[in-house]
């Protein structure tokens, strides 16, 4: 584990202890709800979601459980330790609810979709369960659960985005946004609840997308990222156009609203994503070089068995056409090791493609099963823990040696960073991104300078997960720190 967080094992227990920044007076609210997320960008979305939908009620947030009146934990269900580590927290909660009659608890999202009634029913945990397309229902559950009645709502939809709900950003640093574009999806990969728990993929309104990035650049953010299990596959149909709004054009739209909003997303699948979209990110300077492209495994027998659609030499091409194309680019992947019947030769195949796709970083795992998917009702899990953990810390040691790889290469190179704010370790430092997603740390410097503008740092050092460097004292190009 890196001291950045950028090239970790896929941290399901980031507690997202997540609150409203009070843009609104938080004394106008006379009673209080506290949220905590698990889990993916989408799910801290989603969170800012719900809290716009408790703003209009009457609940302001606050970041003391102790104050509370409404207590909702957003929850993963995508490995059984994000389970885990949710139901400890449940368990917290009850504790304080036994000594504040009264308060009311709620869990939301993916738990309470795959568990429905079961927390009210044999666990008597909480006193709401709420599924991610129900969110719109929770004043009328949280009535219901404060009259004592059994508050459920986990129905899926086909159509809800929320695309008309301006999220109450939580925990902000006031210069990145995540904007969900669409939601669900409709992949079946064997290993995944995701469909499940999430339901049919469905595209936002791009209209609404455009209006919220908008809204954002004009408060003052500088880099969005568009979320969604599959974005390649977003289409939405207008009332206007003929042909359906691709990613492709979705991407350029948002790149334009101003050379100085950044634009990045999240995830792309390797089946999915078009030469159009390279195209379009290496004609925009504000659409970052970053992609995230989940590969899985390297193994062609074993990406059939997982439902990926494609095989090894497919995946090695799209990486070669990335780097044609956009040839700054950086990439990462999601990698799942010891899933169902994978051989010790499967395995030397994932790390051997791990090497030829030079990855910056990775989100590696284990593979956990999951009831109900694919693989759970076909395949019999069965490479032993210890195996499956072997050959975890195989791979992880692999993208080890590759970040360390790539982040030497960057050494001499000067970046167009964008500043989100003081560094954890030193308030002497900034901390930023480049396009390609590292993190850059670097002295602030004599002129004064602030979060969300945008300055070109010369790298000298890096640690495993972190650019070291200084301002640069010929910017590459002036011009373009202006233009984005
Ligand atoms: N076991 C382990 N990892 C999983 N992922 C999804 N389902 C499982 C599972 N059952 C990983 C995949 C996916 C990422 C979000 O989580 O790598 O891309
Ligand atoms: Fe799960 Fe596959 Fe959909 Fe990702 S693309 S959410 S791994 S089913």
């Amino acid at each position: 584990m890196l001291d950045s967080g950028i090239n970790k094992v896929h941290d399901e227990t980031r507690q997202g202890e997540a609150f409203a920044p009070f843009a609104l007076d938080p004394n106008q609210y006379s009673k209080r709800f506290y949220i905590e997320s698990y889990g993916c960008q989408m799910n801290f979305a989603d969170s800012e979601i719900v809290a716009s939908i408790l703003n209009q009620q009457g609940f302001g947030a606050t970041r003391n459980v102790e104050e509370a009146d409404l207590i909702f934990v957003n929850t993963c269900s995508i490995r059984e330790k994000a389970e885990q580590t949710v139901r400890k927290r449940l368990h917290d909660f009850r504790r304080i609810k036994e000594e504040k009659p009264g308060l009311l608890v709620g869990v939301l999202g993916c738990m309470a979709e795959r568990l429905k009634a079961k927390f009210l029913e044999e666990e008597k945990l909480v006193d709401m369960v709420v599924g991610p397309d129900a969110y719109r229902s929770l004043p009328a559950l949280v009535e219901e659960a404060g009259s004592g009645s059994r508050a459920i709502n986990v129905l899926l939809s086909r159509d809800e985005t929320y695309a008309d709900i301006s999220p109450v950003r939580l925990d902000s640093n006031g210069v990145t946004a995540f904007v969900s574009i669409m939601r669900g999806c409709n992949n079946m990969c064997s290993f995944c609840v995701v469909p499940f728990t999430r339901g049919r993929e469905r595209s936002r309104d791009a209209g609404s997308i455009l209006r919220e990035c908008t809204d954002l650049f004009q408060q003052g953010y500088r880099e969005v990222t568009l979320l969604g299990q599959n974005v390649d596959s977003y289409h939405f149909n207008d009332d206007i156009h003929t042909a359906p709004v691709t990613f492709a054009n979705l991407l350029e739209s948002i790149a334009q609203i101003s050379p100085l909003l950044r634009v990045r997303f999240s995830t792309s699948h390797p089946k999915d994503i078009t030469d159009d979209v390279l195209h379009t990110m290496a004609r925009y300077d504000n659409i970052c070089k970053y992609i995230h492209l989940p590969v899985q495994s390297g193994s062609t027998r074993i990406l059939q068995m997982m439902n990926r659609t494609y095989t090894r030499e497919w995946y090695m091409a799209k990486v070669d056409r990335i780097r044609e194309i956009v040839p700054d680019c950086s990439i990462s992947a999601d990698i799942i090791t010891g899933f169902c019947t994978e051989t010790e030769e499967d395995h030397a195949e994932t790390l051997s493609i791990m090497e030829y796709a030079g990855y910056d970083y990775s989100y590696m795992f284990f593979y956990s099963e999951r009831p109900g998917t694919l693989a759970a009702r076909r395949y019999k899990d069965d490479v032993p823990e210890d195996v499956k953990k072997r050959r975890l810390s195989e791979v992880i040691a692999m993208q080890n040696k590759l970040s360390r790889e790539r982040n030497r290469f960057d050494i001499g190179q000067t970046y167009k960073v964008l500043i989100e704010g003081e560094s954890k370790k030193s308030k002497d430092d900034w901390m930023g991104r480049n396009s390609q997603n590292k993190v850059v740390v670097f002295p602030k410097g004599d002129q004064p300078r602030a979060k969300g503008d945008y300055v070109w740092v010369k790298v000298n050092e890096c640690t495993q997960g972190t650019l070291l460097g200084e301002i640069a004292v010929e910017q590459p190009d002036e011009q373009a720190l202006v233009t984005a």
